[in-house]
């Protein structure tokens, strides 16, 4: 948390994380800069982002930390955790293996954490039902919300109900 300014400004470091290709980056993408990509390539390492918000009058900035979902940087990004007091914790609704993946990264860190399923805009193609999401975060007492960074669904949300959350 920084305070160089009168003490009127917070900062908070937050990570998101999850299994390659869930749209980590986009969901960053459009909450930072209002983008999507659709062709974004694989993330190498770590990439952040600075974004602030104003809650109860003070201003409050995020440094939103997207790491690679790729098995192999998995020893290079679990370093950039330290210090992060929230998380989105990522899948991919139209891709089982990465809802039953989210065990392994809930065991990764242990601070305030959102359950996000991204891609509901592929709402045809589901794997993963809206109750199962639920269901999941509720037993290991997350918040959830599905999310889509190609039509901007609940992202803004998600973001900043963890900004509020660790506020
Ligand atoms: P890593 O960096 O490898 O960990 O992947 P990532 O989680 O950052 O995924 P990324 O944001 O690069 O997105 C992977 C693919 O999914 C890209 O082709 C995106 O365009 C697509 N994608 C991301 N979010 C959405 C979404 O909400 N809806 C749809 N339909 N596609 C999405
Ligand atoms: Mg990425």
């Amino acid at each position: 948390m920084s305070d160089d300014e009168g003490g009127e400004e917070y900062l908070f470091k937050i990570v998101i994380i999850g299994d390659s290709a869930v749209g980590k980056s986009n969901l960053l993408t459009r909450y930072a800069r209002n983008e999507f990509n659709p062709n974004s390539k694989a993330t190498i390492g770590v990439e952040f982002q600075t974004q602030s918000m104003v809650i109860d009058g003070k201003e409050v900035k995020a440094q939103i930390w997207d790491t690679a979902g790729q098995e192999r940087f998995r020893a290079v990004t679990s370093a950039y955790y330290r210090g992060a007091v929230g998380a989105l914790v990522v899948y991919d609704i139209t891709r089982s293996s990465t809802f039953e993946n989210i065990g392994r990264w809930l065991d990764e860190l242990n601070i305030a954490k959102m359950l996000i399923g991204n891609k509901c805009d592929l709402e045809s193609i589901r794997a993963v039902s809206v109750e199962e999401g639920k269901g999941l975060a509720e037993s290991h007492g997350l918040f959830f919300m599905e999310t889509s960074a190609l039509d901007s669904t609940n992202v803004k949300t998600a973001f900043e109900m963890v900004i509020r959350e660790i506020y």
